[in-house]
Parts: C-alpha cells; sequence; structure tokens
C-alpha cells in the first residue's frame, strides 16, 4: 500500500473495515453479534484488465470461502467493472457466473451493485441472464434515474430480488433526477410497488429517517413481506441499532480493500461536511 492509500484509509476509517479481508470478517462478526447481518464488499471498481478481473474474482471467491468457514451470517456485494464488464462482457458474466455458483454452494447470497448510467443495461442484462440459473443473487436498483429501460416490474415478474437505494453517482440531469425531493418520490414511488408486488425478499437501503418510518408503516400494510433495512458501515449506527431493537431485520454493507477512492468519494459527495470529519480524523 503507498503512503497516499495509507493516508487515505486512516481518514476513511468509519466507513472501511480495513484493508484485508481478515479485518472485514472481524467486523462482520462484531455486526451478527448485535444482530445484524454482513453484506462484505471488496472495494474495487473498473478492473482495465482480464488478470485485474480474474484476480478480484479469486477474491470474492476467497471471501465467500472465509465467511463459510467462519461462520458469517451475510453476502457479498459486487461491482461489475471489477469483475471485467470494461474489459469485456463475456469475460465479465463468466467472472460473475463463477462467484454465483461458488457461493450458492454454501448458500451466500450474492448482491449485484448497480454502477453508473452507461453500465445500466449490461448489468440489468447481466442479472436476469444470471436469474434463469441461480436464486442467490439480487439487483441494486437506483431511485434518481428517471426512466429505466427496464421496468422494476419486469424484474420483480422474472422472480428478481431487489436493493432499492436513492443513487450515488454523478449522472446528467437528462438521466437522473438531481434533487433530493425528487428522488425521495421516486423511491417512495418503487418502495411501493416493491411491498405490494415483491414475491420474495427486497431491501430498503437507505439512512434517511422519513423513508424508513414509511417502510414500517408500509410493512404494517403488508403484513408478511420479507424485506431487510440495508446501511452503510460508518452511517447511522444509531438507526441501525435501534430497527434491531424493534425486531427488524437490518444488513450492515462492509467493504475492505486498498482501492478507496470511489467508494470515498461517493460518500463525501452525498454529505459534504465528511471532508472535515475526515480531516479532523488525521488529527
Ligand atoms: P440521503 O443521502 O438523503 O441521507 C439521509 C441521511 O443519511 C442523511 O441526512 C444523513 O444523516 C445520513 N447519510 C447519508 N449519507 C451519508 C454519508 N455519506 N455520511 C454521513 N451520513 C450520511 N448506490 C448506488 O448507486 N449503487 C449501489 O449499488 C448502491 N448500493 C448501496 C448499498 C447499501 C447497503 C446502501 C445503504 C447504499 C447503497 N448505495 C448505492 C448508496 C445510495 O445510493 C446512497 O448514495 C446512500 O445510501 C445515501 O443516501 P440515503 O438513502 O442514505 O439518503
Amino acid at each position: 500500500m503507498s503512503i497516499y492509500e495509507h493516508l487515505v484509509l486512516k481518514m476513511a476509517r468509519r466507513w472501511i473495515a480495513g484493508s484485508s479481508m481478515q479485518e472485514a470478517l472481524e467486523y462482520a462478526r462484531q455486526a451478527n453479534s448485535i444482530g445484524m447481518k454482513a453484506i462484505i464488499n471488496c472495494l474495487g471498481e473498473h478492473s482495465i484488465s482480464k488478470d485485474e478481473a480474474e484476480s478480484s474474482t479469486d477474491e470474492y471467491i476467497r471471501l465467500v470461502d472465509a465467511m463459510h468457514s467462519s461462520g458469517i451470517d451475510g453476502s457479498i456485494s459486487v461491482k461489475l467493472t471489477q469483475i471485467g464488464l470494461d474489459v469485456d462482457y463475456d469475460t465479465c458474466n463468466s467472472n460473475l457466473m463463477g462467484i454465483i455458483s461458488h457461493a450458492s454452494m454454501y448458500d451466500i447470497f450474492v448482491w449485484i451493485d448497480m454502477e453508473s448510467s452507461p453500465y445500466y443495461e449490461h448489468t440489468v442484462g447481466m442479472y436476469l441472464g444470471m436469474l434463469k440459473h441461480y436464486r442467490n443473487i439480487g439487483l441494486a436498483y437506483q431511485a434518481y434515474i428517471k426512466e429505466h429501460s427496464l421496468d422494476i416490474m419486469h424484474i420483480l415478474e422474472s422472480g428478481g430480488i431487489v436493493r432499492l437505494v436513492k443513487g450515488a453517482y454523478r449522472e446528467d440531469a437528462s438521466i437522473a433526477y438531481r434533487s433530493k425531493r425528487y428522488v425521495n418520490a421516486s423511491f417512495r414511488r418503487l418502495m411501493r410497488i416493491l411491498f405490494k408486488h415483491s414475491r420474495s425478499m427486497f431491501a430498503i437501503a437507505t439512512h434517511d429517517n422519513t423513508l424508513i418510518e414509511e417502510a414500517i408503516a408500509l410493512s404494517k400494510e403488508h403484513q408478511g413481506k420479507e424485506f431487510e433495512f440495508q446501511m452503510l458501515k460508518g452511517i447511522r449506527d444509531d438507526l441501525k441499532h435501534m430497527l434491531v431493537r424493534q425486531g427488524f431485520k437490518v444488513a450492515e454493507y462492509i467493504p475492505y480493500g486498498i482501492n478507496l477512492s470511489g467508494y470515498v468519494y461517493r460518500r463525501i459527495r452525498e454529505r459534504p461536511s465528511n471532508l472535515l470529519l475526515l480531516a479532523r480524523s488525521l488529527l
């Protein structure tokens, strides 16, 4: 690790379990011990060669083995550009299939993160393709996108499992809502669709109090729907603990590794005051 990476990791420690898989497993164990599931992500995106994509794929295979052998209650979350989507579709598809088939041996669930809009079509297409063979997979769905070419209903009708998020990338206004008001309205609309139409489990991934309260109200209206709240490591721990105490399922997204910059940048964009917090962590 370079001095620069070391410094950024030190600053971003609240969001990232550490540089090694071992640290992520340790943190996941702590999350399990307080009643939360773990969603472990090995940081990285935009692999530029087959070798790099394969090495990330191998890391996920090792992670699945380690989660199984250490009895972690949780899933993994993967970015398709990390495992080769920028290299070529087939490389990525075959790497993803390797990860999912390995995870399915141990009944470990695989989430596919949704990246920026140029990857949307391929990500949804690959997910729907995998659904024909595997059931242990879910897909992040971004509420800020104005017009998804593939409707959420199509994913649900194909037996898909959705993690609803607001969306974290810088997108053009022609593609994505920019104002919180519109993003929240879209999130609400999609959340109602999930509670009404999802035939399997789904995830509400937000730290937004109001939307979480609305999800709780919807869960009372649609008794018996299986869903979980998902939140990121280092954000709103108070809320996570409160939801666990109230008996809701909560899963914590736990990243690890040294390719931090994209992830850290998105956390700062969501809340620019985080920059000050990071700077203070150096003192
Ligand atoms: P919002 O940004 O409105 O924040 C609501 C409140 O949460 C804030 O008032 C604050 O209290 C707290 N908060 C939010 N972000 C914070 C931060 N960075 N630091 C401190 N406090 C913060 N996106 C994507 O495009 N593709 C994906 O695959 C995923 N995957 C994913 C998985 C999981 C488990 C989660 C929780 C989120 C994602 N996201 C994502 C990120 C998501 O799109 C979104 O950017 C963040 O969750 C922040 O949005 P909120 O819904 O929390 O609302």
